[in-house]
């Protein structure tokens, strides 16, 4: 479902569906809240009663007997209110608890492919500001929409009950107030929508800031970072500003007008019973039509109130629903099999791929995998390769072609068996703010110390670990700040290997990791893990050394296959970039002597 499919009444109808199973905390909390209304114009009715039947007759019997109805209503109507309040904001806050669940579960089945049009902090506002939209609107809006109504019938009904010539001056002042409250939530909405919009930008220029740092200072661009962001400040503050002088319009406007109105009944009536035209209209009951009068205040506030709680709930609901009800675009077929790892052959089968259905990123790859063998993909930056293999766990799927995992197409298989098999040290490392044994034992949370410590190992990383001030305990600082780049990868490289998976890749895992560290590791892995499969990707020719197979993409293509001898022997890419490397480093080499 799309964006554009989700009208005014199709956001009610999730919002309905999606608050069903706390439906009886809604139905007490309105159910209260009718109490409520209905006890505050009780209170008028007590009124009118007291100045017709102790005032005016000069009767003393009853004195006391309105004045304590009166305090006793009241006293219910706070105990109404409170529950109208807790039921209402309890309900609210259920629904939001699940549907926060299924928006973290649904964002996280997401292919890359639908995160990397979004930016985190578009996302980030996505859950956060338009959560607390619904919820607002759940557990304040909608009830208060409700009451509104609740208002103007029961007012219109006690003042057909007590003399219907007033109906005129009732039925005049609604449009005039509909209008007022039309026109508050018409002109607001659009502001709103603007103003969650600059909200979004504004917290993902945070987020971006925060990460980019040390990037920021070492430019020593300060000033101008700071100087964008208090731009987009200012543009979302006079947005803010905006609806707010529109707000303190209109309503002080339909508060005039209501006073103008109660003003009109006191003298209608005042002159109808002074000529005595109606019978029967007494004091009180003039009394209690002007205070009806004066109360409709209440509703039109309130009513204004519900138009912009269901534009804004509009808004935030239709982003909302259509990420939770969007297709998952990597999802396991109606008849998917568990995947059967025999041995780990991988075949790319004809396998072409593209983000946006015109350049093709991958181009008409064919190529096989064997049993137990370290193949290195190499290629320059942009060359495809990280694309590639993101394709084998489905991270992407081919637009054309297919991929076999031991002959079984990995499309018919069930996306979480297919996870599992494969370990993949992704480029960017990935580290939780959580201890270093948490973040090794990420894929297998009940794995021995012992398991741990040999993981760790293997990926040379247990020096340093044993350094650090806690050992395994040592907690990670945000984003693995308080570690190197190697150390990083090698941690990553250790929660790989925990897992034993079958399949293993490393894309560009060891770019940061010196030559001797790096050489130790890839001889340690490719001993320990006889009978797996390994693809390691690399722009450095030095982590190609262990491979048996060696594959060179460029720009989506395979140019070059084989071994280091063949590929040694074709004069060809592979060579050039041999000799280049083997300069620079010569140079290199001869640099540091002087
Ligand atoms: N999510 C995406 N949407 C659109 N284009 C993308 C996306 N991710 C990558 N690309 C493009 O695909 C091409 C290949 O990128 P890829 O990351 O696979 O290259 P790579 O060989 O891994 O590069 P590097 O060595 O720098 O990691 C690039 O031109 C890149 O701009
Ligand atoms: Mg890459």
């Amino acid at each position: 479902m799309s964006e554009a499919d989700l009208g005014v009444l199709k956001v009610q109808k999730e919002l309905f569906k999606s608050s069903r199973k706390e439906a009886p905390f809604y139905i007490l909390g309105i159910g209260a809240m009718f109490a409520g209304t209905q006890l505050s114009l009780l209170t008028s009715i007590i009124f009118g009663r007291f100045v017709d039947e102790v005032i005016v007759p000069k009767d003393a019997s009853r004195f006391w007997l309105y004045p304590i109805l009166f305090l006793l209503a009241t006293l219910l109507l706070s105990f109404m209110n409170y529950c109208n309040r807790y039921f209402n904001d309890k309900g609210g806050y259920r629904t939001i608890y699940r549907l926060r669940d299924q928006m973290f579960k649904k964002i996280q089945s997401q292919s890359l492919n639908y995160l990397s049009t979004e930016t985190p902090g578009q996302v980030l506002a996505k859950t956060t500001s338009d959560l607390d939209v619904i919820r607002s609107y759940l557990s304040r809006n909608f009830r208060v929409g409700l009451n509104a109504l609740y208002y103007y019938i029961s007012i219109g009904l006690t003042i057909y009950f007590i003399e219907k010539q007033f109906l005129l001056v009732y039925f005049t002042l609604l449009p005039i107030l509909f209008i007022i409250s039309a026109y508050y939530g018409r002109t607001v909405r659009p502001i709103i929508k603007l103003r969650r919009e600059e909200f979004g930008k504004m917290s993902s220029d945070i987020q971006e800031k925060v990460e980019g740092i040390e990037v920021i200072k070492a430019f020593g661009a300060e000033d101008i970072e700071t100087e964008t962001f208090r731009q987009k400040a200012q543009n979302y503050l006079d947005l803010y500003l905006k609806t707010v002088i529109i707000r303190n319009l209109s309503i002080p406007l339909a508060v005039f007008i209501v006073s103008a109105a109660s003003v009109l009944v006191v003298i209608q009536g005042g002159i109808l019973i002074i000529n005595g035209t109606v019978a029967g209209l007494t004091v009180g009951e003039l009394i209690l039509l002007n205070l009806f009068m004066l109360q409709l205040r209440t509703p039109t506030r309130l009513f204004g109130n519900f138009i912009v709680g269901i534009n804004s709930v509009t808004i935030s609901g239709r982003r909302v629903f259509s990420l939770l009800h969007s297709e998952e675009d990597i999802k396991d077929e109606p008849d998917a099999k568990p995947l059967i790892i025999q041995e780990g052959t991988i075949t790319f089968d004809d396998v072409s791929f593209s983000f946006d259905g015109r350049i093709k990123i991958l181009d008409n790859l064919n190529f096989t995998i064997e049993v137990g063998k370290t193949v290195a993909i190499l290629g320059s930056s942009r060359s495809g390769k990280s694309t590639l293999i993101q394709h084998i766990p489905r991270f992407y799927d081919p637009t054309e072609g297919r991929i076999l995992i031991d002959g079984q197409d990995i499309k018919q298989v069930t996306v979480d068996t297919l996870r599992k098999s494969i370990g993949i040290v992704t480029q960017e490392t990935f580290l939780f703010s959580r201890s270093v044994r948490d973040n090794i034992a990420f894929g297998k949370p009940d794995a021995t110390d012992e398991e741990i410590k040999e993981a760790a190992r293997l990926a040379r990383a247990d020096e340093f670990i044993e350094r650090l001030p806690q050992g395994y305990d040592t907690i990670i600082g945000e984003r693995g700040i308080t570690l190197s780049g190697g150390q990083q990868q090698r941690l990553a490289i250790a929660r790989c290997l925990l897992v034993r998976p079958k399949i293993l890749i490393f894309d560009d895992s060891t770019s940061s990791i010196d030559a001797k560290t790096e050489y130790e590791l890839h001889k340690e892995i490719s001993g320990l893990l006889e009978g797996r499969t390994i693809l390691i990707v690399t722009q450095k020719l030095s982590s190609v050394r262990f491979a048996e197979k060696i594959i060179v993409l460029d720009e989506g293509e395979i140019i070059e296959e084989g071994t280091h001898e063949q590929l040694m022997e074709n004069r060809g890419i592979y060579k050039e970039i041999v000799q280049t490397q083997t300069t620079f480093q010569l140079e290199k080499e001869a640099i540091a002597k002087e």
